[in-house]
């Protein structure tokens, strides 16, 4: 069990850079609230902002960082190559368009988004994700929604000669999306697992199970889902816009729970809350 985990804590990455274990989600916030949510976000105690060109808010998550009184250093800022920009000029091109956008001088993570668009188009993006590590325009690079399939075909493209190393996998995950077969293909590699969606998006807050583990903890439901999470050795990335909610999401490092209560959570189940583009065969 992750037993000595606390807000700080961070994780090694192949790339030799640490990300911390917490990160706060900004999908569907508005880019008019998203500066303001994410420096609440930065005084409760989070250092890692997970945005992408899809979520139209790496400008104000930017603006956060810069305004929150905190070093560039100190705080872990992702985003993603959208769908519409897989291929290796398009995925360049828009490498340069998001830092402009976030203005600042380098992204911590750049992750490509989702595997559609065929094997073409994500070999392409890998190599200018690759190409702008070098560059120093990111330090981590990763991938999102691969399937083991894509992941194999990542892996045989990486050993061909373009390189690079896979740091991060971001993928829906919970106990009714655990994931195995992907899972374990990453852990067996060093990636580090981050988890989105870690609270169903507040669809299954109120199953028995939870309910019960709530009681027993004195903790929410949502705090029980997180905390599964870091047992699991992910990296939750939760998203609020609620003050309340954004502070209730990092209070999660004053218990842990216990095998029994793991094997409770567990489950074989296969639940995607909305899109699930692991399965995609283009
Ligand atoms: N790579 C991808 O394809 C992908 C896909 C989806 C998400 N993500 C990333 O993962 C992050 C989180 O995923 P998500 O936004 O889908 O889902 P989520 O974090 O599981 O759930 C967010 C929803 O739960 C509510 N909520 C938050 N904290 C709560 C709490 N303590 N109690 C009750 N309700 C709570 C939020 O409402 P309020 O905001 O109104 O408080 C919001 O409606 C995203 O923001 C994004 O950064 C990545």
């Amino acid at each position: 069990m992750a037993s000595s985990l606390s807000i700080q804590t961070k994780y090694k990455l192949n790339s030799g850079h640490e990300i911390p274990i917490l990160g706060y989600g900004v999908y569907q916030t508005p880019a008019d609230i998203t500066e303001e949510v994410t420096k609440k976000a930065f005084k409760i105690g989070y250092r890692h902002v997970d945005s992408a060109q899809a979520y139209r808010n790496e400008r104000p998550c930017g603006q956060a960082i810069k305004n929150s009184g905190l070093h560039r250093s100190e705080v872990y800022f992702t985003t993603k190559i959208s769908t519409r920009n897989m291929g290796y000029e398009k995925a360049k091109a828009s490498i340069d368009a998001s830092l402009k956008e976030g203005n600042v001088d380098y992204f911590d993570l750049i992750l490509i988004h989702s595997p559609y668009g065929g094997k073409e188009a994500r070999e392409g993006t890998w190599r200018a994700l690759v190409e702008a590590q070098k560059a120093g325009k990111t330090r981590s690079i990763g991938v999102s929604n691969y399937g083991v399939h894509h992941l194999d075909e990542l892996e045989e493209y990486i050993n061909s000669g373009v390189g690079g190393k896979i740091d991060v996998g971001q993928y829906e995950l919970h106990p009714w999306l655990p994931r195995p077969d992907i899972v374990d293909w990453l852990k067996k590699r060093n990636v580090v697992v981050e988890a989105y969606s870690p609270l169903t998006r507040a669809q299954r807050l109120d199953e028995p199970v939870l309910l019960e583990l709530s009681k027993k903890y004195n903790k929410t439901p949502g705090q029980i889902l997180l905390r599964w999470s870091l047992e699991k050795g992910f990296v939750p990335l939760p998203k609020s816009v609620t003050p309340s909610r954004i502070e209730e999401n990092a209070d999660i490092f004053d218990f842990q729970l216990t095998e029994d209560d793991m094997k409770a959570l567990h489950t074989t189940d296969y639940s995607p809350t909305t899109w699930d583009p692991t399965v995609d065969r283009s």
